[in-house]
């Protein structure tokens, strides 16, 4: 089928497009990690706080689709091509493999908050790079303050 064609206001040079949705698909990877591995912490936690980390694990599994869906879609907006499968996340991922046989509330949240907090560093970086385009830059500045006000979140529980 054929590409989608680009809005008329892209007027970003092709090879500055292909980095943009480069990078989109990089952090979609991310995301989608960040939904898989908050559903396993969401199933497999135990302990004291049992229902308030159960219930927070599956808002940042919502969180994460929603935005993975939103940055799929804004690759395909400006002309990309969604990587979305499990492969591609695999590929694309960088995070340590989420912990599969762990129970214990604690590291848990610890393997969750640094996913959330690695995933708010590698935003950082590619904020300051989209100042070309300010639509892909305010919706990875939405992501950061979602994914930093639920790290908070995780991390009032370790102290
Ligand atoms: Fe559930």
């Amino acid at each position: 089928m054929a590409p989608r064609t680009k809005p008329e206001h892209a007027v970003i040079p092709e090879t500055r497009q292909a980095e943009i949705i480069a990078d989109l698909n990089g952090m979609l990877a991310h995301m989608i990690d960040i939904s898989t591995s908050a559903k396993q912490a969401h199933w497999n936690v135990h302990g004291p706080n049992f229902q308030g980390l159960h219930e927070l694990f599956d808002v940042i599994v919502d969180e994460a689709r929603t935005y993975a869906d939103d940055i799929a879609e804004r690759a395909v907006a400006i002309g990309g091509t969604a990587h979305g499968t499990i492969q591609d996340v695999a590929k694309g991922s960088t995070f340590q493999p989420f912990p599969t046989d762990e129970h214990q509330w604690e590291p848990l949240v610890r393997a969750m908050h640094e996913r959330l907090s690695g995933a708010s560093a590698k935003l950082q970086e590619i904020i300051h790079t989209t100042e070309d385009d300010l639509t892909t830059q305010d919706l990875y500045i939405e992501i950061q303050r979602t994914l930093d006000k639920r790290a908070w979140m995780l991390e009032a529980h370790l102290k």
